[in-house]
């Protein structure tokens, strides 16, 4: 099976020559759900935002070796490209929303993908109630809890239909009903052939997960048998932060 994204001797720093990545070989397919744990700035945000294309593209950083999205290059492709293609909800979900209402975040990715009018409407609607964030729809999304900007953050990028959804701890201000939600967004997600990377400190969120991998001294090692109650600390240095 052809990967979705993929990652070849990835080498990536924000300062010129300190890596925080170093010689990162990462393939995820189709359907996959991967999950990625370690250690309170290991670099797993940093992971993520490389194989989103955003950095260098965004955020100053290097980026060497080679990422590749549905087969093809990242350096090659338009922003256009990649956001049709990949999704991302970083960390912190207020640095995604930039909009006055709910409802315009969620229309503002397939409205630049140049979706029709009155195919808009109803999928701002579809993504909402699948979320259970119709109620927010009219808010302003600088005035909402940061749960429910995780969400929020969350159903903008579902909006694209993405291939691949990388999500950076998006579960940390989740209560455990919304957790519950998203497990089986992702369950329905999988089942339509989409992959979801998910960094996660929580491991419950990663009970369905196909693969744990797990991120130190700048490499990237499948956490295998590891995974147990004993070995968590050895992962995070003394237990989750
Ligand atoms: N925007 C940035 N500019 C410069 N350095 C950064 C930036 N973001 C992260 N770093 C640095 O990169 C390293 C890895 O940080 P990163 O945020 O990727 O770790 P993390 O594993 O996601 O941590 P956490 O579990 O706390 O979210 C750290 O040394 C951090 O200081
Ligand atoms: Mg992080």
């Amino acid at each position: 099976m052809k990967t979705v994204l993929a990652a070849e001797s990835l080498f990536v720093s924000w300062q010129p020559g300190d890596w925080v990545l170093r010689d990162i070989g990462f393939s995820l397919y189709p359907g996959e759900l991967v999950g990625i744990i370690g250690a309170s700035g290991c670099g797993k945000s940093t992971f993520c935002l490389a194989l989103a294309g955003i950095i260098p593209r965004q955020l100053p950083g290097q980026v060497e070796g080679k990422i590749l999205l549905a087969g093809e290059d990242m350096a090659q492709l338009s922003l256009a490209d990649i956001v049709g293609n990949l999704g991302i909800v970083f960390q912190d979900p207020e640095t995604q929303l930039f909009l006055t209402r709910v409802r315009n975040e969620l229309a503002f990715g397939p409205e630049n993908l140049c979706l029709p009018q009155d195919e808009l409407a109803p999928r701002v609607h579809k993504i909402a109630k699948e979320l259970g964030c119709q109620h927010l729809l009219a808010a302003n999304p600088n005035e909402l809890s940061g749960g429910q900007q995780q969400l929020v953050a969350l159903a903008s990028v579902l909006a694209l239909e993405p291939k691949v959804l990388i999500l950076d701890e998006v579960t940390s201000q989740l209560d455990p009903e919304t957790c519950q939600r998203i497990q089986a967004i992702i369950r329905d997600l999988r089942q339509r052939h989409v992959a979801v990377l998910m960094v996660e400190h929580n491991l419950s969120q990663l009970a369905a997960a196909d693969r744990i991998l797990v991120l130190r001294d700048g490499t990237i090692e499948e956490a295998g048998e590891l995974i147990g109650e004993g070995d968590l600390s050895r992962i995070y240095g003394g237990g989750p932060s």
